[in-house]
């Protein structure tokens, strides 16, 4: 099979890593993908947002299926176009992807199908968001964007002062952009955090095993949110008995919430969860895989994913078996100095060898460039996600700190407690 992916982070990479292992992978492609990429998959020079070009590029070249990772081109209709050119391909449509790009829908949904989450209401005018949350008088108070907003949408105010700053520059300042029209302004809830990932075909979900992503950019989670700064798996917190609840009162509920409202769910669901002492909670839904978590969760798949997918993207997931390895897995992602706010490019990485590797762990590219045969530059927020898997966390973890401690570019930076 010809298969071209989009996206260019560590999630793309691990993807193409995984899909590499599968001997029905005759061609693999990926667009616009990044310096390590380069060393396993042939990058295409399209954004990962070109639509058209997406549809061209795969008709000429008959790509027999196309993996669209990133959240931007599921939410504007990539598979929805791909679909109607007669290519395969893996990911919701639009329509179903809203479940991650509107968290007005997502929470409406949850409510009227009772899938528990944090108690809400949903503002399309600040003034009024702004007398709700003054009579409320509840902190730390919590206030979304409703769309879209690289991760960054999310602001827990401890204050009326941070709440009333908060609605302005969503609602007035428009930092967001269009994602800032309507806001929801959510209970704060507490408790552990799982990050679950699911295939499903929008009738059968297959959960993947647990994870759990740092967010936060310092040790002891201090500092700003980023995308995400390391990860484990399977995350300790996940024990079967609160797996099977999940699956009952969430993950189910949820896809066949999606299928009666006529948008049924094609791909890999996210559901970021927070176990508060009321049960499990969904605090976010995301329609494609997590950054980092798909960098401990796919090197653990046993199973060939290029099955899985098709299964998938045929509606006959429930004839397969999915197996997983019990090895646990660590991720700890080096990112630029600055990072998650300004930070220089194209500083030269040391401690890699000419295809970007390192023995004893496995380098998953996230925000790199190749400059010049073997020679790797850094060329965004996050770098590298140093990865290992082992017999058990600590085994996982101390191999891939291990791997952290050869490499270096200036500035770099890194939490020296994931998974602790
Ligand atoms: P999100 O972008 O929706 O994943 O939110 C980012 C982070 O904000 C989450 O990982 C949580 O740590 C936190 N968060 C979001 N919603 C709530 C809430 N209702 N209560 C407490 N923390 C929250
Ligand atoms: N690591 C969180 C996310 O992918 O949204």
């Amino acid at each position: 099979m010809k298969i071209l992916v989009i996206g260019s982070g560590g999630r793309e990479h691990a993807i193409v890593r995984k899909l590499l292992e599968s001997p029905k992978v005759e061609k693999l492609y990926c667009a616009p993908g990044n310096g390590g990429i380069a060393c396993d998959a042939v990058c295409v020079h399209m954004q990962a947002m070109d639509i058209p070009g997406a549809v061209t590029f795969a008709k000429k070249n008959e790509i027999d299926l196309v993996f669209v990772a990133p959240d931007d081109p599921l939410a504007a209709g990539m598979v929805d176009a791909l679909k109607e050119a007669g290519i395969p391909a893996f990911g919701p449509r639009a329509n179903a992807a809203i479940l991650e790009s509107s968290k007005v829908f997502s929470k409406n949904l949850m409510k009227k199908y009772n899938i528990p989450t944090a108690s809400y209401e949903v503002f399309d005018n600040s003034q009024t968001a702004l007398e709700y949350i003054k009579q409320k008088n509840q902190y730390p108070i919590v206030v979304k964007a409703d769309g879209l907003a690289l991760g960054k949408g999310v602001i827990i105010a401890p204050s009326y002062e941070e709440a009333e700053q908060a609605v302005h520059s969503i609602m007035e300042d428009k930092v967001f952009g269009e994602s800032g029209n309507q806001i929801v302004v959510e209970e704060y809830i507490t408790g552990p955090e799982v990050s679950v990932l699911a295939f499903t075909d929008g009738k059968t979900l297959k959960p993947m095993v647990s994870s759990k992503d740092h967010k936060r950019a310092l040790d002891n989670d201090q500092g700003l949110n980023t995308g995400g700064m390391g990860t484990v798996s399977p995350n300790p917190y996940y024990t079967e008995a609160v797996a099977e609840e999940c699956m009952r009162t969430i993950f189910l509920p949820t896809i066949e919430a999606m299928q009666k409202e006529g948008r049924p769910f094609q791909g890999c669901l996210y559901f970021g969860l927070m176990l508060t002492k009321d049960g499990p909670k969904v605090i976010e839904y995301n329609a494609r895989f997590g950054d980092p978590e798909t960098q401990v969760v796919l090197p653990r798949l046993k199973t060939d994913l290029v099955d899985i997918l098709m299964a998938v993207v045929a509606g006959r997931l429930d004839q397969l078996d999915i197996e997983w390895s019990d090895e646990p897995a660590a991720c700890v992602v080096m990112a630029s100095g600055g990072y998650p706010q300004a930070y220089e490019k194209g500083l030269e990485i040391s401690g890699l060898d000419e295809y970007g590797q390192l023995e004893g762990v496995t380098i998953f590219h996230a925000g790199t460039k190749m400059r010049g045969i073997g020679k790797f530059v850094t060329n965004g927020g996050r770098v590298l996600g140093v990865t290992a898997m082992g017999s058990t966390l600590d085994e996982a973890l101390q191999k891939a700190y291990d791997g952290v401690a050869k490499i270096s570019f200036e500035g770099a930076h890194y939490r020296k407690d994931i998974g602790k």
